[in-house]
């Protein structure tokens, strides 16, 4: 099972992900975690360090190329496989992949090109997959995630936010991308907001797959650099996300 988690920027998408993950893991299964956002951070929700991303390992087979250390008769498509397999983290609760970015000011098309061969390639490897997306709409546009079977919209009560969740309800359409489920997840929510936001959230369209309220375990964590993935059971966020990944695995 694919799942992304989506959302304008900053309104808690790698918390999420980092969440689900630590979630999903419990279960035993396999797990491979993508962090497709060029300015990634999921790593440091996860507490990993990692030495090498995508494209990293991209640029590298560019330069290789261009001095002729590789011989021209082989296959860079079976080279950048075999590179980028070795590029995932290993722990032994799930596997880190980290799309990065290219070097300079190049567009990330050919990283996002890239993302979307390894999801078609490696998720048979492994039970669940979960993807931590770039903000916005091009995972969309570029059909990054077209092959996902649970997107998850993130946002918190701004208005923008509601906004970038409902214009990507609206694009997966006009896209014809189905998704076997989209879910509308409300974040940062104050309690005294709770009602006037189901409202909101109603609006858009969307399936709302839950709700979850500011959290003050998750903002000590951030303040003392913590990752977040190590967030306790009985925290709030924590709580209500254990059921929305109840909700997901009925899916599965
Ligand atoms: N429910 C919550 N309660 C308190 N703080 C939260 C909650 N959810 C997220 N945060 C905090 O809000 C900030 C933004 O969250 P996060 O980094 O997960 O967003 P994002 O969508 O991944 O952002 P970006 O687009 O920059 O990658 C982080 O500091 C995060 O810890
Ligand atoms: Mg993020």
């Amino acid at each position: 099972m694919i799942i992304a988690v989506s959302g304008k920027g900053g309104t808690g998408k790698t918390m999420v992900s980092s969440a689900l993950i630590n979630l999903l893991s419990k279960t035993g299964k396999d797990i491979l975690a993508i962090d497709a956002d060029p300015d990634s951070n999921l790593p440091e929700a996860l507490g990993i360090d990692v030495l090498k991303t995508v494209g990293d390992v991209r640029e590298e087979l560019k330069k290789d190329t261009a001095s002729g250390n590789i011989p021209s008769s082989a296959n860079k498509w079976d080279i950048l496989d075999y590179k980028i397999m070795e590029s995932v983290v290993e722990t032994p609760e799930f596997d880190l992949l980290v799309m990065g970015r290219p070097e300079g000011s190049g567009c990330y098309c050919a990283v996002n090109n890239m993302l979307r061969k390894i999801i078609e390639t490696i998720s048979s490897n492994y039970d669940f997959i979960v993807i931590d997306t770039e903000a916005g709409l091009e995972h969309l546009s570029r059909r990054t995630t077209q092959n996902v079977d649970v997107m998850l919209v993130v946002t918190d009560p701004s208005y923008r936010g509601i906004l970038t969740a409902q214009r990507i309800g609206e694009l997966a359409k006009e896209l014809e991308i189905n998704f076997k489920k989209l879910f509308l997840i409300l974040n940062r929510v104050k309690i005294e907001d709770g009602k006037n936001l189901r409202e909101k959230a109603e609006a858009t369209g969307l399936e709302l797959g839950g709700l979850i309220y500011e959290d003050s375990v998750v903002s000590e964590y951030d303040m003392e650099g913590r990752p977040l993935i190590e967030l306790p059971s009985d925290a709030v966020s924590v709580k209500e996300l254990t059921k929305i990944v109840e909700k997901i695995l009925k899916f599965h």
